[in-house]
């Protein structure tokens, strides 16, 4: 009974106030994969041009397969995260290799794809093959711990079965994929963390927490995610033509991005602790030191201090036989894959 009125009600609204997005035109599953791993990555408006970016160079699993990880990685510049990149190319390589080019069609065989996990399954099974599994993300924790007055904590992994067995008694078996479409769109543009908008929700006469004034109480959350800290300490060799750069290599954030030499520290240290962490030769003195760059990853808050140093071009020898890197003219680095936070410093700073 409420399970109809749900539906019901929550999809007229989608009909009528739904936003129009390329990725909901389309029933291909490599276009909804796509755009389901570009959106983990950033909001709607910023993830379009990244969408659109990638399915216009490659248009098929086959053209994503054989890019070299190195284009990938070009176009993926600025959502940051890049192991989601490498996932998406190796995942398209293994539905080429292994499934004939034909994307799985069920949530379970989809589930065994590395890089697809059950929210993103659940998203391409339902919108692409019409499979009654709910997605569950964080738009869908809010609408339902809501709606139900539900006082499951979602930072403990059991929620997420606990919301997929609620959301799959609501879910129609005819038309999962607008049900679920609508209750993310619910959750993204009115049953949002601060300022909902009850008074145009659908659900509303029937909310468990919209009658009792309770809606900012849910969803309950109780373990706050613990970000720990890193410190980066660059410095940038530069002549008036190169920059100096190293590729990360260890396995670690950023592996395979490419950065400035870097040392790292327990704290942000000031000019001459700066110097004095390096202690070598060449480093003497830095032109300019910039500091209080800042980058939140999911699970850190990474801070980078970046020391200048311009110098001659015979000295780049002594620069490549005391540091890893290589020599790049400068204006040719905006291809090269970056964390965001460099890619902020170089947007901003000129040399
Ligand atoms: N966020 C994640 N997936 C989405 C989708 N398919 N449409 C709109 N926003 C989304």
């Amino acid at each position: 009974m409420k399970s109809r009125f749900f539906a019901k009600n929550l999809m007229a609204w989608y009909q009528k106030n739904k936003r129009g997005l390329p990725w909901r035109d389309t029933r291909n599953p490599y276009f909804i994969w796509l755009s389901e791993i570009i959106l983990q990555q950033t909001r709607v408006q910023q993830g379009l041009p990244y969408y659109l970016k990638f399915t216009q160079a490659f248009p098929n699993i086959q053209a994503l397969a054989q890019a070299s990880e190195h284009e990938i990685f070009s176009l993926w510049q600025g959502l940051g995260y890049y192991s989601r990149a490498r996932n998406l190319h190796h995942t398209a390589k293994i539905i080429v290799q292994d499934h004939h080019s034909v994307f799985p069609s069920t949530y379970a065989e989809l589930l065994q794809l590395k890089g697809i996990g059950p929210y993103t399954a659940a998203a391409i099974a339902s919108f692409a093959f019409k499979e009654a599994v709910p997605v569950v993300d964080g738009n869908v924790y809010r609408v339902l711990s809501r709606f139900y007055g539900d006082e499951t904590d979602i930072s403990r992994p059991a929620a997420r079965a606990h919301f997929m067995r609620l959301a799959q008694d609501l879910i129609p078996s005819d038309q999962p994929d607008e049900f679920n479409q609508a209750i993310m769109e619910l959750g993204a543009l009115v049953c949002t963390p601060k300022q909902a908008q009850c008074s145009e929700c659908p659900l509303s006469i029937a909310c468990f927490a919209f009658k009792r004034d309770t809606v900012y109480f849910y969803p309950i959350k109780l373990k706050k995610t613990i970000k720990q800290d890193r410190f980066f300490n660059y410095i940038v060799f530069h002549t008036s033509k190169h920059i100096y750069l190293t590729e990360r290599k260890e396995k670690d954030i950023w592996q395979n991005l490419w950065v400035f030499p870097a040392i790292e520290s327990d704290k942000l240290l000031n000019e001459t602790s700066f110097l004095n962490k390096w202690k070598h030769p060449l480093l003497t003195k830095l032109d300019t030191f910039s500091t209080g760059w800042k980058q939140t990853l999911s699970h850190r808050q990474v801070y980078g201090q970046f020391g200048l140093l311009k110098i001659s071009e015979k000295d780049k020898i002594n620069i490549e036989n005391a540091f890893p890197g290589k020599w790049f003219p400068k204006m040719g680095i905006s291809s090269l894959p970056k964390p965001v936070l460099m890619n902020r410093f170089l947007k901003a700073v000129k040399f």
